[in-house]
């Protein structure tokens, strides 16, 4: 039990810390579920869903929005991506900064 609450107060402050701009990227990312597939940070440890982390933040918003669109279709992303609509930007950046 003390070692869980430690690893969650390491957690914790570790967060505080990297809290900055891109607090509502991380937020997004975390809360829309992207993380149960992508993984902590974008880095994926699932072969079939790819590592997002240090990708371009340009790139990113594009694959989201094409995503959006239909232009690029993947089944579990043309579902997901909508639910970043007004945060593709944001998102793209936490991961880029990963
Ligand atoms: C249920 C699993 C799942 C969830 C949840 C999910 N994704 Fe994905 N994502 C995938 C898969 C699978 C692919 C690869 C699709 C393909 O092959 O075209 C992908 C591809 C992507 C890509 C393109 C990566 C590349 O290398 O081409 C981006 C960007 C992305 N996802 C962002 C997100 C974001 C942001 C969220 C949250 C809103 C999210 N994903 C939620 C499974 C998921």
């Amino acid at each position: 039990m003390k070692k869980v609450l430690l690893v969650a107060a390491v957690a914790i402050s570790i967060g505080s810390v990297s809290v900055s701009v891109q607090a509502d990227g991380a937020a997004m990312y975390n809360n829309l579920g992207c993380v149960g597939c992508h993984g902590a940070g974008g880095n994926s440890v699932v072969p079939s869903y790819p590592s997002l982390a240090g990708k371009d933040a340009g790139w990113i918003v594009k694959q989201l929005k094409d995503f959006q669109s239909g232009a690029r279709k993947d089944a579990t992303m043309n579902a997901m991506a909508p639910m970043a609509a007004g945060h593709e930007q944001a998102i793209a950046d936490f991961l880029a900064g990963n």
